[in-house]
Order: structure tokens, then sequence, then C-alpha cells
């Protein structure tokens, strides 16, 4: 089925979802990126640009192929426009509510064969599914951010994903160029399960006064060789998305050390979002 794919359909134009419109224009395939928000898509569009044109001028990207990218891509707000994809990635806003009435939406657009796959940090696949007609062909193809230049896609099988399905979402995961690792459809699934009480961690840290956010972050990235600390990647995620994240994982998962810190809380009420806000736990302005 993947090798067949000839047209992706993206949903949400926000940092994933440019991320993994751009992934897929320049492995080759025709990519359509819907957002409802008109503003959201010229930001993904000139992201998108800036970030293929900055490839070029490094030469990890001839002209010719940056050319071809360019061409493969096209941004919409009509989700009727999906009618034809063969792959649709959902990457909207962390909220199994909106999520669902979107699969419910999508059902009803996308052709019978087309695999509805969504792009969720957290949420349940399988009740994603049960908003469709075709939970066979609903699955979870989580990936790292950003997007084209993390290795690695999650897959996550929802309670009925058929094995084709799954198939056909890894072999797509290879033609990108990523490792795949499997995952059961449990909250946070692998990587956010271990990374979010980490980053909750450090605001908790932060909160009871134990450490600078500049020392916690430095312990983190010298002590133990991450690329970013634990508060800098949480500004980098998006603070709104992590705490989405961590009420997924004590609703699901029922213990209370997944209780969200109250000072990441009292962040995102602020709007304090983090980089894609200007500000979060740092200030970007
Ligand atoms: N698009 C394309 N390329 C990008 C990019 C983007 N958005 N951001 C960075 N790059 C490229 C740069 O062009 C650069 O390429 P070269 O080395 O070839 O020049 C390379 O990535 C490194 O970038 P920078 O030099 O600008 O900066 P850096 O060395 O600090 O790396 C980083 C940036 C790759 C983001 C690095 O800091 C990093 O790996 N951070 C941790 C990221 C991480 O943990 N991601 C997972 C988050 S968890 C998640 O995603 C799951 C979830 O559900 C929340
Ligand atoms: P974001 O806030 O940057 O972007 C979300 C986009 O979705 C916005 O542009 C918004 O206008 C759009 N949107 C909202 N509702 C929509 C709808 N009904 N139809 C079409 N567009 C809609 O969010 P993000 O950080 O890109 O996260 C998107 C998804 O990817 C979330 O499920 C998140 O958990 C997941 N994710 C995020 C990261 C990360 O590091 N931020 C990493 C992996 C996965």
């Amino acid at each position: 089925m993947a090798s067949t794919v000839k047209m992706i359909g993206v949903i949400g134009g926000g940092q994933m979802g440019s991320g993994i419109a751009q992934l897929t224009a320049m492995h080759g395939i025709d990519v359509c990126l819907v957002d409802v928000n008109t503003q959201a898509l010229s930001t993904a569009s000139s992201s998108i640009s800036s970030s293929i044109n900055r490839l070029v001028s490094k030469s990890q990207l001839s002209q010719d192929k940056a050319s071809d990218a360019f061409k493969r891509l096209r941004f919409t707000t009509d989700l009727n426009d999906l009618s034809l994809a063969d792959f649709i990635i959902e990457a909207i806003v962390e909220s199994e509510d909106v999520k669902k009435s979107l699969f419910l939406q999508l059902d009803k657009i996308a052709k019978s064969s087309a695999i509805l796959a969504s792009n969720t940090s957290s949420i349940s696949i399988t009740r994603l599914a049960s908003s469709t007609s075709r939970p066979k062909q609903v699955i979870g193809m989580h990936f790292m951010n950003p997007p084209p230049v993390m290795k690695l896609i999650e897959i996550v099988r929802g309670a009925d994903t058929s094995d084709e399905t799954f198939a056909a979402t890894k072999e797509l995961s290879q033609r990108l160029g990523k490792t795949v690792i499997t995952s059961q459809d449990y909250s946070g699934f692998i990587v956010n399960r271990i990374l979010m009480p980490m980053i909750n961690e450090a605001f908790y840290t932060l909160y009871t006064n134990v450490a600078t956010k500049e020392d916690i972050d430095m312990g983190m990235k010298l002590g133990t060789n991450h690329p970013m600390g634990p508060l800098e990647l949480a500004d980098f995620i998006g603070l709104d998305v992590c705490l989405s994240i961590m009420k997924v994982l004590h609703a699901g998962l029922g213990d209370n050390k997944y209780a969200p810190c109250p000072l990441l809380v009292q962040y995102v009420d602020a709007g304090r979002l983090g980089r894609k806000r200007g500000i979060g736990v740092y200030d970007y302005s």
C-alpha cells in the first residue's frame, strides 16, 4: 500500500504538521496541508520554504529536488480537498474531543481505501478510531519534533488496527527515512510515557526552588548529554502540548505521580506556551 501512496493529506499546519508536510514533499510525495486557520497556513508555507532553502544553501538538497518539493505542496482550508488522498495524517491540537470530531468528518470525506493516521502524542488511538466506520484503517503515526530532523516514528496500534494498515504505515515511515518503534495503545505510548514525567519533574524542581531554570537545564544537558535541557525542550514542544499529555497520562494511568506540576498549569493559564508564543519558561523576545 505505502509504495502506492501518491498523495498524502496532512491536517494541522502547526509545528508538527508543517514539518511532516515538508518531509513528505521532500520524499517525492504530493502533499495537501489543511488548517482551519489561514494565518497558520501562511506561517507553515514560509517556514517550509525557509527550511528547504536552508538545506539548499548548505548543499544538503539539490535545487532540482527543492523545486520538485515545492511543486508537490498544496495549502488549503477545505477538508474536502483530501477526498483523493491515499493516506491522511492528523496533526491538530492535542484534544480528544476535537480530534474525534475531525475523524468523524474525515471518515465521510476520505476515500474508502485511505488510512487515517494520528500524530497524537498520548491520546487513545482506539477511541479516535471508534468515531469512524473504518477502525481497521486507523493508526497512530507519532513523529518527533522537528519531523524533518528526528529519526524516529512511533507507530501505535489501536485495538482494531489491521496488520495491513500497520504494514503500510511502517513501509511509509521507512520510505520517509525513519526508524520505527511499535507501541500498544496505552496513554503516552513509549516516548511520552517516559519523557513527559521527566519534564514535569523538572517543573517541580523549579517550582520547589531546588535550582534555577538554567541550572536544571544545564544539569541534564551536560550531566546526561541531552541535546536540550528539559525546560528548554518543554518550551520547544509547547507547554500546552506538555500539559495536555500530562493530563492524559494522569487520567489514563491513574497514578498521582502523573499529576501536572502547578507551575506548568500556571504558565499555560498565563499564555506562556513556549517558543511558539515567544515566552514560556524562557523569554525569546
Ligand atoms: N526543520 C528542518 N531542519 C531543522 C529544523 C527544522 N525545524 N530544526 C533544526 N534543523 C536542522 C538544522 O538545519 C541543522 O542541520 P545541520 O546540522 O545539517 O546544519 C540541525 O537540524 C541542527 O540544528 P541547529 O544547529 O539549528 O540546532 P541544534 O544543533 O541545537 O539542533 C535540534 C536542533 C535538532 C532541535 C536539537 O536541539 C535536538 O535534537 N533537540 C531535542 C529534540 C527532541 O528531543 N525532540 C523530541 C521532542 S518529544 C516529541 O517530539 C514527542 C512529543 O509528542 C512531544
Ligand atoms: P500546534 O499548536 O503548533 O498546531 C496545531 C494546528 O492545528 C494549528 O495550526 C491549528 O490551527 C490547527 N487546527 C486545530 N484544529 C484544527 C482542525 N479541526 N482542523 C484543521 N486544523 C486544526 O500543535 P503541534 O505542536 O503541531 O501539535 C500537533 C499534534 O502533534 C498534537 O496532537 C501534538 O500532541 C502532536 N505532537 C506534538 C509534538 C511537539 O513537539 N509539539 C511532537 C509530536 C507530536
